[in-house]
């Protein structure tokens, strides 16, 4: 396991990259899990996408106090309710603002042995995967962020 260095949204343009799926499950795919989930508890966030460490490829991981979940090609399939929180981003240190996101969401993925599961999320977890999903398509929080809360 090794830590990966985080990359800042003002210094570096892979956050705004959009990220390939991935078609193979290999070593060098449970090495970056592996690693991301070390820098995300190392960097004390509870969730972290792989553009965040340079990777351009559809992976995150959460932990929100519940164990960890990895998840490649992540999609989010179902959503309800509305909820509207402060969020922060270990790439933009400093910063957080409120957005609105569902309350709960069901995502489908696969799991680090290739098996397809599902999953669902309410509560922080919910913003969790929604935050770290949009990740993988160059969104950012600060994009959605509700006018006039930005602090920082
Ligand atoms: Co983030």
């Amino acid at each position: 396991m090794a830590l990966r260095e985080i990359k800042l949204y003002q210094q570096d343009e892979v956050l705004r990259k959009k990220s390939k799926v991935v078609d193979e499950i290999n070593d060098k795919i449970l090495q970056l899990l592996d690693d991301m989930l070390e820098t995300m508890y190392h960097a004390n966030g509870v969730g972290l996408a792989a553009p965040q460490v340079g990777i351009l490829k559809r992976i995150v991981v959460i932990d929100v106090g519940d164990g960890p979940i990895e998840l490649i090609n992540p999609e989010i399939v179902d959503s309800k309710g509305e909820q509207e929180e402060v969020e922060g981003c270990l790439s933009i240190p400093g910063l957080s603002g409120k957005v609105k996101r569902p309350q709960w969401v069901k995502v489908r993925a696969l799991n680090r042995k290739g098996e397809k599961i599902e999953l669902e999320g309410t509560d922080l977890l919910a913003i969790a995967l929604c935050h770290e999903i949009d990740h993988l398509d160059g969104v950012l929080y600060i994009d959605k962020v509700i006018p006039g809360t930005l602090e920082g």
